[in-house]
This record gives C-alpha cells, sequence and structure tokens, in this order.
C-alpha cells in the first residue's frame, strides 16, 4: 500500500515538474511515505531526518515532506523535523502547503489520483482502504480510518488501461480484500470480473482476513485462470486464547478448515502468513501452538513480527511482558521451521516446467516469480524483465527455485 501511495505522491510531484533522481544527496525534495504498523517502521523515520540534516546543510533548499500513515501523536512530534506533514489522503494539497499553484485539479479522492508507476509490468490498484476490523494490536484503523471500497467500474477501467500497456501482474490491494463491497459488487465478484479481463496476465491480492475468506472467494480463485494460485492468509497466532485476546474472531479450527477446502480446490496453491510473537501475556506453551500450526500447515513464506505496542489500541493496555530477547528467540523458532517446510515444498518443483514473470537482472542472472509467487533464479543474457518465460527447475532451496529458460 505504501508502495502504491509513494506512485501517487510523485505523480503529484510530477506535476510540479519535479523529477526522480537516483541519488538523495542530489535531491531538492525529499518525501517519505510512512508505516505506523510497527514502531521499527517509525523509529526508520526517526533515523531518516539525521541523513535529510546532513543533506540540507549542503542544499539549504532542500525541502522535506512526511506523508503516509502517522499517527496524530507521531506528527506532532516529526512536525519540527520536516518541512510539511500531510495527511496521504490531502495528497492533493501538498503544491499549496509548498507555495507552488495546484495543477491537480477536481481530484477529490485520493486514490482517483493517477499514479506514476514505478514498474512497467506489474501495477498494483488499491480496491478499498481502512479498516473496520480493530485486531486488538493494530494501529491500521486508526491510522487509515473506516473502510471504503473503490467503485468496481473504476478499478476494471484501471486494470484495462494497463494491460493495453502491457502489464503483466496486478496486485489487488486493501488492509482487508475481502470485504470489499461498493454497490452490489463484493470481492468474488471483482475478481470474476478482473478475469474476465481479455489479455494475457496474472491477477494477485493481498491481504485477507481469515474470518471473512470464504468458499465464494475459494471458488473465484480456482475457476478464475488468471488469479494466481498464491495467498496470504495472516493467522497471527495459533492459540486459540491469545487469537481471542487479539480480537481476531476465528479459531485454529476455523483457519484449518479454509486452508483444507483451499488446498482441496485448489491444488498445489502456496500459503504464506503473518505472525506475531510476543503478544502481551504470549505464554511459552501458548507460542507452542503456534509452532505446532506451522509445522502442520507447512506454510512456503511467512512475515513474522515481534509484538510492538502500539499507542491507543485496545492491547495496549496489557503489559508487553514478553522480553524482547524472548520474542528473538520465537521469532527465529518459526523462521527455521518455515525455512524446513519452504524448502520440502519447493523439492516437489524441481524437474517441473513453470511460467515465470522476470521482474529483475543482475550480472547475466534474471529473477522472477512463478505464478505461485515462488522465486526463481536463471541465466541469461538477453534482456528478459517484464515478460513471460517458461523455466526447467533444476534446483531448489527454501527461498529460491533454479531453472533454464526453455
Ligand atoms: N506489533 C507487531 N506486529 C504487528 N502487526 C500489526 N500490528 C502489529 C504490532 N503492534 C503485523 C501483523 C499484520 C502485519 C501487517 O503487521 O502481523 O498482519
Ligand atoms: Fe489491522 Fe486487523 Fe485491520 Fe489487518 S484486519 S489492518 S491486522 S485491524
Amino acid at each position: 500500500m505504501n508502495i502504491s501511495d509513494s506512485e501517487r505522491v510523485s505523480a503529484v510531484l510530477e506535476s510540479l515538474n519535479y523529477k526522480k533522481t537516483s541519488n538523495i544527496n542530489d535531491a531538492d525534495l525529499i518525501a517519505v511515505v510512512m508505516c505506523s504498523v510497527r514502531q521499527s517502521a517509525v523509529d526508520r523515520v526517526q533515523g531518516l531526518m539525521q541523513k535529510f540534516e546532513k543533506i540540507r546543510q549542503k542544499n539549504p533548499k532542500l525541502k522535506t515532506v512526511l506523508t503516509g500513515c502517522i499517527l496524530k501523536r507521531d506528527k506532532k512530534i516529526f512536525i519540527n523535523s520536516f518541512d510539511c506533514v500531510i495527511d496521504i489522503k490531502e495528497i492533493k494539497n501538498l503544491p499549496s502547503l509548498l507555495n507552488i499553484k495546484n495543477k491537480i485539479r477536481g481530484k477529490n479522492i485520493y486514490l482517483d489520483i493517477k499514479p506514476k508507476y514505478f514498474s512497467k509490468f506489474s501495477a498494483s490498484i488499491p480496491i478499498m482502504t481502512g479498516c473496520n476490523n480493530f485486531c486488538s494490536y493494530c494501529i491500521v484503523p486508526y491510522a487509515r480510518e473506516r473502510e471504503v471500497s473503490r467503485p468496481a467500474k473504476k478499478i476494471i477501467s484501471e486494470i484495462k488501461n494497463l494491460i493495453k500497456n502491457d502489464y503483466k501482474e496486478i496486485w489487488l490491494l486493501g488492509q482487508n480484500v475481502n470485504s470489499y463491497k461498493n454497490k452490489n459488487i463484493t470481492f468474488p465478484k471483482l475478481l470474476k470480473m478482473a478475469n474476465m479481463i481479455p489479455g494475457n496476465f496474472w491477477i494477485r491480492f493481498t491481504s485477507s482476513h481469515p474470518k471473512d475468506f470464504n468458499s465464494e472467494v475459494i471458488s473465484a480463485m480456482a475457476t478464475g485462470k488468471k488469479i494466481t494460485p498464491y495467498l496470504n492468509l495472516p493467522i497471527q497466532s495459533g492459540d486459540d486464547k491469545i487469537l481471542k485476546l487479539m480480537n481476531r474472531h476465528y479459531t485454529v479450527k476455523d483457519y484449518k478448515n479454509k486452508i483444507r477446502e483451499l488446498r482441496e480446490k485448489i491444488p498445489g496453491i502456496c500459503l504464506s502468513t503473518d505472525i506475531i510473537v510476543g503478544f502481551p501475556g504470549e505464554t511459552k506453551k501458548q507460542f507452542e501452538n503456534t509452532i505446532k500450526l506451522f509445522k502442520n500447515i507447512k506454510y512456503d513464506l511467512a512475515y513474522i513480527n515481534k509484538y510492538s505496542t502500539r499507542h491507543g489500541t485496545a492491547a495496549a493496555k496489557l503489559a508487553d511482558n514478553v522480553t524482547i530477547e524472548e520474542k528473538k528467540r520465537r521469532e527465529k523458532i518459526l523462521t527455521a521451521i518455515l525455512k524446513q517446510t519452504a524448502l520440502e515444498n519447493n523439492k516437489k518443483y524441481i524437474g517441473r516446467r513453470v511460467g515465470v514473470l522476470i521482474d529483475s537482472e543482475k550480472n547475466g542472472r534474471l529473477f522472477g516469480k512463478t505464478k505461485e509467487y515462488k522465486t526463481i533464479e536463471t541465466k541469461s543474457n538477453k534482456n528478459l524483465v517484464g515478460k513471460f518465460v517458461k523455466l526447467k527447475i533444476i534446483d531448489a532451496g527454501p527461498w529460491k527455485l533454479k531453472g533454464n529458460l526453455l
């Protein structure tokens, strides 16, 4: 979402004749699109401020802008260090804050600002923003406010335009894509509409809340040829009591049933998840339930997060009583299990022929992703970035498959 927001910030800046520089030291303006979801991300902005001061010493004209997900309380801290702190929803007003005549007119909804896509073959389209779920640890409902779903017509027309321009991969974005609803169009319907657009491209989406992820979405995924067999389904904890304290509204059993149905209807689907280790009061026994779940599901990928208190959330009232050392230990244990299960899953690819979208090149080595979101590496002197190719997989590690071009 932040990358997608940055693409809109870039569009606003380009409308003011700013040009992108590859060297931050040459910049006349630096815009930071920040994230408040974890304290570590907020701390990173503090670190950047010192760097900007050094650049300002050489270029006193430098302007710095802070936008993205910013909490009210952090705004007060950052306002002293940035020339301008602006809510992402107000980004169209950036020119007036910089005392530049605004060239963007009639754009009231920030998501309607046509983004300056950073990639020429993969694009992210927000379909909804905000969240109504109030998971007890999470700041997003406060930072991004309530859910708003964009009209399907606008989303479909954006995809069509991108496909006309030869884009190969479309990511549909939202804090909880499964609660997308605009008029009578729900998320599975939107998936079907996107799948019907003619062209050779893949549709991905993120992120899903297990409580709203239902059979209808699974059917849309199973029948839609363009919808990739990859799903990020954040479980957050493998313990029912912790899930309740997290206000997640599902049990481990509910989650496992959904995974079973997914694997039945979409054989070979790859799965990733989000986990929080060290939620307030999480005992070693409760963490063992997360270990059990990890071993049971055999994820392909996982985003393992150490709990940090977010001021103003319900969980902030609970004592953050798992030490940082213990959080690190739990993170390490899950990473080790993930490494094993991912390797086990990846070995099954050896000898298979797979379709890949090449996304980068470095010293004669090409990197990309399969439809299942597996990272691949191959060798070629040809410039195939942004192209679909076929590979025969010859080797597998936990985080990467190696293959030969066919
Ligand atoms: N501490 C640690 N991780 C968090 N996440 C959200 N809030 C917190 C928090 N307070 C994680 C969740 C979510 C991901 C985007 O960030 O796992 O799925
Ligand atoms: Fe945060 Fe929960 Fe909403 Fe996800 S669903 S953004 S974790 S409140």
